[in-house]
C-alpha cells in the first residue's frame, strides 16, 4: 500500500468513508482513526497497531450533541469537565449505548470520549456522520507519535493516508478521567493537569495504578509509552563525573555549563528555560532520537512535580520500567 501524506480533509474523509484507517493529528499526539461504528474498520486499527483486543479504544467526537447520542447517564461532574475543557486534551470514560460496539470498548460498558482541539481533526469530524475510534498511532507499547514523520517512520505502507497537521501542540496524550459515584478519578495523567481539573471539581482524585501486564486494567499497563533504549534516573549513576560514549543524557532544563566529557549529540534538553509545557512537547521526539543512536542507556532528569511535570514524570517512570 502506498502511504500518502497531506493536509487534505477531503482525502482523509474519502478513505474513512471506505472503511479504511487514516492517521490524524490532534493537539496531544497523532491518532490511528477509523469509523467507530464499522467493526471491520475498527478491527483494522487493532491489526495495524498490533494491539491486543483487550485494550479498549477511545472515540473522538465533534461536539457535545454527538457525545450524548452515544452515551447514557452522563454524570453531572463529567458535564462540568466537558464544558470546561472540550475541545481539549481530556478523555472522559462514560457509560455507552449499544451503538458503540463491544469491540471498540473491549467489552467494557463504558466508552472513552474525547473531543480533540485541532482544526484538521475537528474539521474532519464535522465533515463525517460517524465518530472516530482512534488510539495513538504507534505500535503497541511504543511511545506515541507527535509529528506526521513519526507516523510515517512506523506505519508507512500500513495506512493509505496521514493527515499532516504539523507537530502536536501538547505532545503528551490526553488526561483520562473515569467516574465513580460522580467523583472524577484520574486514570492517566496527560494534557490537562490535576490542578486544572480540581479547579472545576475539587473532589477529583488521582487513581493511577501501574500494573505490569493486566487486561483488567485498561490503560494502566506499566510499559505503555516506552522507548527501546534503557532509561535511568540520573541519580542512579554511580560516578556522575565520568561519562561513557555509549550513554545519553536527557536534561529537563538545559544546564548552563555542560559536562565537557559528553559528546554534545548525546545530550538533549526538554526545555531551554525549564518550562514544563515546552518540555512536554519535546519528550517523545527526544526519546525517539535517542532510540536511533544505539546507546546502552540514557540518564534522565525528573521534571518538577507540578503541572504537566507530573505527566512527564509518569512517562519517564514507564520508560524506566522497561
Ligand atoms: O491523546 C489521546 O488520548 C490520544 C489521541 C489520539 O486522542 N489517544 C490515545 O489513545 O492516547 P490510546 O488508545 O493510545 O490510549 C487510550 C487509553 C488506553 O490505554 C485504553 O486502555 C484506555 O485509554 N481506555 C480506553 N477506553 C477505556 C475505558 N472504557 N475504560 C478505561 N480505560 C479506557
Ligand atoms: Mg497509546
Amino acid at each position: 500500500m502506498n502511504t500518502l501524506k497531506g493536509s487534505d480533509i477531503h482525502a482523509a474523509k474519502s478513505f474513512l468513508d471506505k472503511g479504511e484507517v487514516v492517521a490524524i493529528p490532534t493537539e496531544t499526539v497523532y491518532g490511528l482513526a477509523a469509523n467507530a461504528l464499522d467493526e471491520t474498520a475498527v478491527s483494522s486499527i487493532f491489526r495495524i497497531k498490533d494491539r491486543p483486543t483487550y485494550d479498549p479504544l477511545i472515540v473522538h467526537f465533534c461536539d457535545m450533541e454527538q457525545v450524548l447520542q452515544y452515551t447514557l447517564d452522563v454524570p453531572e461532574n463529567a458535564l462540568l469537565l466537558a464544558r470546561a475543557f472540550w475541545p481539549g486534551p481530556l478523555t472522559l470514560i462514560l457509560p455507552k449505548k449499544n451503538t458503540i460496539s463491544d469491540l471498540v470498548t473491549s467489552g467494557q460498558k463504558t466508552v472513552g470520549c474525547r473531543m480533540p482541539d485541532h482544526p484538521l481533526s475537528l474539521g474532519l469530524l464535522k465533515s463525517i456522520d460517524y465518530p472516530l475510534a482512534a488510539p495513538s498511532a504507534n505500535p503497541f507499547k511504543y511511545v506515541s507519535p507527535t509529528t506526521a514523520e513519526h507516523v510515517i517512520t512506523q506505519l508507512e505502507g500500513k495506512v493509505p493516508y496521514v493527515l499532516d497537521g504539523g507537530p502536536c501542540r501538547v505532545g503528551l496524550e490526553s488526561t483520562i478521567v473515569a467516574f465513580n459515584n460522580d467523583i472524577p478519578h484520574v486514570l492517566r495523567l496527560g494534557g490537562i493537569t490535576i490542578e486544572a481539573l480540581q479547579e472545576i471539581v475539587p473532589e477529583t482524585i488521582l487513581r493511577i495504578q501501574h500494573v505490569p501486564n493486566s487486561p483488567v486494567a485498561p490503560g494502566q499497563l506499566l510499559q505503555h509509552y516506552a522507548p527501546t533504549v534503557r532509561f535511568l534516573p540520573i541519580q542512579t549513576k554511580n560516578n556522575p563525573t565520568e561519562w561513557n560514549h555509549n550513554e545519553g543524557v536527557l536534561y529537563f532544563k538545559c544546564p548552563e555549563s555542560l559536562p565537557e566529557e559528553l559528546n554534545s549529540k548525546h545530550i538533549k534538553c526538554l526545555s531551554q528555560t525549564g518550562d514544563v509545557n515546552e518540555a512536554a512537547t519535546h519528550l517523545y521526539s527526544k526519546m525517539r532520537e535517542f532510540d536511533k543512536m544505539d546507546l546502552e542507556c540514557v540518564y534522565f532528569e525528573w521534571a518538577p512535580k507540578e503541572g504537566l511535570g507530573l505527566a512527564i514524570n509518569d512517562r519517564l517512570e514507564r520508560a524506566q520500567s522497561k
